[in-house]
Parts: C-alpha cells; structure tokens; sequence
C-alpha cells in the first residue's frame, strides 16, 4: 500500500465525516466516503472525495469491501449508537486481515466515564483496538463549539443560552474544524503509530461563560440557562427522540451536570502547530458572519 492508496471515512456524510473528507481532500489525500445512502455521494464528492462505496456498517461483506486496499480507516461511529463496541471490533479485526496500515478511532474525551452508556462503548473500543495488533491511532474529541448552532436562532430570539445541565460546570469545548483538520494531519503523516491523543479546545468554559462572550459580540443580553432533565425529557418525548438515545442523552446530561467536561488543550494545539479556535472565534466565524 501507497501513500496513493485510499484513506477509507466512515460516518463520512455525517457532521463530523464530512468535515473530516473535506479536510484530507484539501490535504490532497485519496479519499474512499463509506455511505450507506446513493444520493450522499454527490455532496462528498464535491467535497473532495476520490470515491464513494456504499454499505452499511452492520453488514460485514460492505465493510471488508470498502477497506479492501486503504492505506487507512478513519472509523467515525453514528453518535450514541448501542452497537459501537461491537462494530468497532468487527472493524478492528477487518483492518488486520486486509493488511490496513493504520485505524484511525474517532473516540470521545474521557471514555473511562463508565456512566455514560456511549463514552463506556468508545472505551471498550479502544481497548479492544490497542490489545489487538493492529496498528492504530485514537483520538478523543471534546464536546463541539458547534452544539450552538441548531439553537442559536432561539438563543438570539429569547436572549437564552440554554442547556439541560449546570450552567456553572466547564467544558473545553472544541472547534469542530479544528478537530477534522487534525484527524487529517494525523491520518496523513506519519509517526502517529500507536498514539491516543485527547483533543480538547483551548479553553474550560461554563454556559454562563459562554452567554457572556456571546452577549458583548451581539451586543444583546444573553443569559445561561439550566434546563431541567425533566424538561428535557418531556421535549425530547415529544420531538419523537428514539427511548435509547434518550436514556443516554439524560445519563450524559446528569453526568455534566456534576461534572462538566475538560482536558487539556496541548495535543491538539500541538497537531494543529497553531492556537486552537477559541469560541469567540468560532461564534464570530460561524454565526455573526452568515
Ligand atoms: N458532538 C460532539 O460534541 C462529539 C464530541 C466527541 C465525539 N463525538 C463523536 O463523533 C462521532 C460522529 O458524530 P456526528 O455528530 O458527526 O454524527 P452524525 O452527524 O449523526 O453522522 C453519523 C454518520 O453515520 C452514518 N451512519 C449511521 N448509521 C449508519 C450505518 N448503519 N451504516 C453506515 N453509516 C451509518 C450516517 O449516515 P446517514 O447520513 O446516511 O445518516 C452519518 O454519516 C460520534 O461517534 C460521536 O460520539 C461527538
């Protein structure tokens, strides 16, 4: 296998996928999108992607086809899907039998958090994946600046920023350009070989931090709020969230709430050979721009 050879991107239609092809195409790396939708492959394409295979990840001839060849896997699993452990595996022991060179685990900060269901799923992953052989690297990503985003017209509109958990815990959040540029660094060079790197954002920032930065850029007053699990349940109900994800959602919710989410910014600070985005930056980017 070539540095020519493909770089396989599962979940590659997803929020984080796309970004993830988009940055390796510009990288000039050869690109294969796992999808398991005909009519994503346009959109990849024109991000970049070399090709597009489809399948399934629960369909294991899919997925032996669409590594068959990859100098590297970049497996990024559906968010708080029950299955990641064992999905995870299969892809870990397909990598080794076709001879892939490295498999690129797109994880969570802190998946020792046994608490919540998907961070325990990531973390099985993991150690299954390092005790396997097969050569790897992991990465485990900070809660996303860009969370703000589906709720940022609400946010405008009431003048709260609210979320279903302290607003006084921290959290290094994390750009998620920034994180898709530095799984495509490390997918493209080398001496990343058996690594695991937290990519945390490069500052600890409680809502009510947040509200406070995006107040002096609106220049409007915005206010962090709490909302209650209970709230949150009943909303989620009526939205029509699938009862698994639900659970998971309110464990990690309740998790946050005690404990917020933080690591430490000089990995990715490191990679990226830059200062990673700060919010400010994000919100002026992405929200006070468009
Ligand atoms: N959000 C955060 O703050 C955060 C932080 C750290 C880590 N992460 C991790 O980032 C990962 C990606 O999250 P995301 O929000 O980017 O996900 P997402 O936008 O929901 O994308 C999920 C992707 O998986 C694909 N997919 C779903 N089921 C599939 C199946 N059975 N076979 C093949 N493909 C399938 C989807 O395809 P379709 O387009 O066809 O649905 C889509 O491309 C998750 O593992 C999450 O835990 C997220």
């Amino acid at each position: 296998m070539t540095t020519h050879s493909p770089i396989l991107v599962t979940g590659a239609s997803g929020k984080t996928g796309s970004k993830v092809v988009a940055a390796l195409s510009a990288r000039g790396a050869c690109v294969r999108a796992f999808i398991r939708r005909e009519d994503a492959a346009p959109a990849l394409v024109k991000l970049g992607a070399s090709e597009t295979v489809l399948g399934d990840l629960y369909d294991d001839e899919s997925l032996k086809t669409a590594l068959a060849g990859c100098r590297s896997v970049i497996h990024i699993c559906p968010p708080m899907n029950p299955d990641e452990t064992s999905i995870a595996k299969s892809i870990t022991d397909y990598c080794l039998a076709a001879g892939v060179g490295r498999l690129i685990l797109y994880s969570v900060l802190h998946p020792l958090m046994e608490d919540v269901p998907h961070h325990d799923h990531k973390m099985h992953a993991e150690r299954y994946l390092v005790n396997s052989g097969q050569n790897y690297t992991i990465l485990q990503p900070s809660r996303y600046m860009q969370h703000l985003v589906p709720i940022w017209n609400m946010v405008l509109e009431t003048g709260i920023h609210a979320m279903p958990f302290s607003a006084k815990m921290k959290f290094s959040v994390a750009d998620l350009h920034d994180l898709a540029e530095a799984t495509a660094v490390v997918a493209i060079e080398e001496g990343h070989d058996n690594a695991t790197y937290q990519l945390a954002g490069p500052e600890q920032l409680s809502q009510t931090d947040m509200a406070e930065i995006l107040s002096s850029l609106t220049g409007k007053d915005i206010i962090a709020q709490a909302k209650s699990l209970e709230q949150f349940e009943a909303d989620a109900r009526s939205g029509g969230m699938p009862e698994a994800r639900l659970q998971t959602m309110l464990k990690m919710n309740a998790h946050y709430d005690s404990h917020g989410l933080v690591g430490n910014p000089n990995v990715l600070r490191w990679i990226l050979g830059r200062e990673p985005t700060h919010f400010r930056e994000f919100v002026t980017r992405d929200l006070l721009t468009s």
